[in-house]
């Protein structure tokens, strides 16, 4: 059964496969087991994730971050997304909500989608996400995600430090009621193609390759360290390594008020995803025997990567859907994470599919700023230093759609914005002795 978007990668894909299929002993014999030891574990788990739902994601408080269980850390990481309460409390994450509304109101001609009802707002650089990002609970927080990650090698690696939290600036939503959203269907951010083309990044599935796939561990540092992300500079495609991208709450927002959803499993979604792209269907996606791995066929005759498609010179995805990848039972599986409030953050490991509801049923605004966990590694430290002279001049950071700087607009934080010392030290600003 061909693919739905076949025809659309190029050629050279096919040599890609072919060079990846070489460089494994045994490549179509191991991982032909792996995929079928994948589909039926896939067959298993995602009957679980269906019947626990919002419940099935780990949530934690943030006074017991230091304390968490073995079970329960095992969990997080397994799971791959994490509400963490409290990390804030809710009267200064409300007055944050509403600072950013007076600057919206303020500043007319910020940028913003929709163009006709203005809800992700370009905007990067505002006294509330300056003082959020600097927070010394939230970057406790990241920290404390940052250390979930090791070396296996167990050595010291020059240059990182995962105690060290750095600050990505991003930006925030406040999504009205009732408006429907479709920019985020499932996808995984942080590296398209590249998690195949890139040989640094692709050591990071070395396991799932190699047919060894319950070792792969998604927390494993070294591949992450230097890996390269964007291989073709497309804009909104992250540069640094995020170990953890989350939010911060602004507002109540439960499931079905246009939250967050998450395949909540991230070693098994990364196993078939990876080798997704050399496999191909032997009946159509809507006959039941599709779930079966005999119906499936080891092929690397084709470019395509299923749920990979050219965009801006460059390629956007994965975004894997139910016909693509019809073992993550995406319509079902697909959970929203529980009920937030004001101050509270959500976290998920930089591999996770995600989407966004498409639907927000709530009667009220559901308002977030995207605050990711970003340890201190040297390529980290070389984008903040980037991203420090932006904030100076009040620029768009060096990732993100380049547009009018925010210098002009009235209440942009400065560096007297930034709450914390270690806050500072965050945005690689030195700290006063
Ligand atoms: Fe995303």
């Amino acid at each position: 059964m061909e693919q739905s978007n076949c025809g659309t990668l190029p050629p050279r894909f096919v040599e890609l496969k072919r060079e990846i299929a070489a460089s494994y002993p045994d490549f179509e014999q191991r991982v032909t087991k792996a995929w079928k030891e994948i589909v039926e574990q896939l067959n298993e788990t995602t009957v679980a994730i269906i019947k626990e739902g919002p419940n099935y994601i780990p949530q934690v408080k943030f006074i017991d971050l230091a304390n968490l269980g073995a079970d329960e850390v095992k969990k997080i990481k397994e799971r791959g997304t994490v509400v963490i309460r409290d990390v804030v409390n809710d009267e200064e994450a409300v007055s944050w909500r509403k600072q950013l509304v007076e600057f919206i109101n303020a500043n007319p001609n910020v940028e913003g989608m929709p163009a006709d009802n203005k809800q992700f707002f370009q905007l990067y650089w505002t006294k509330p996400q300056v003082q959020a990002r600097s927070n010394p609970n939230l970057l406790g927080a990241t920290a404390w995600l940052n250390s979930l990650y090791h070396a296996n090698s167990g050595k010291k690696i020059d240059g990182v430090d995962l105690s060290t939290p750095l600050t990505y600036a991003d930006r925030f939503r406040i999504r009205h009621p009732g408006t429907s959203w479709g920019y985020h269907p499932p996808h995984v951010d942080g590296g398209s193609t590249e998690r195949w083309e890139e040989p640094t990044f692709r050591k990071c599935f070395h396991d799932i390759l190699s047919g060894e796939w319950r070792n792969h561990d998604p927390y494993e540092l070294e591949g992450r360290l230097s890996a390269r992300t964007s291989l073709y500079g497309r804009p909104s495609q992250s540069t640094v390594f995020r170990t953890f991208q989350g939010w911060l709450a602004l507002s109540e927002t439960a499931p079905t008020q246009g939250t967050l959803k998450v395949f909540p499993d991230v070693g098994l979604a990364n196993a078939y995803i990876i080798l997704r792209p050399f496999f191909r269907p032997l009946v159509p996606v809507n006959d039941p025997r599709i779930f079966d791995a005999k119906n499936w066929q080891y092929d690397i005759s084709s470019p395509e990567f299923p749920g990979i498609s050219p965009r801006d010179g460059g390629f956007t995805g994965p975004m894997p859907t139910p016909e693509l990848h019809p073992h993550l039972r995406l319509e079902q599986t697909m959970t929203s994470v529980p009920k937030v409030y004001p101050g509270d953050a959500v976290f998920w490991h930089c591999d996770v599919v995600h989407s966004v509801e498409r639907e927000h049923t709530g009667d009220e605004d559901s308002a977030v700023m995207y605050i990711p966990a970003v340890p201190l590694t040297p390529m980290n430290k070389a984008y903040v230093e980037k991203q420090k002279e932006r904030f100076l001049a009040a620029n768009r950071p060096p990732d993100f759609p380049q547009g009018f700087s925010e210098a002009n607009f009235v209440g942009v934080a400065t560096v007297e914005d930034i709450v914390s010392s270690i806050g500072r030290q965050a945005m690689g600003i030195s700290v006063a002795a």
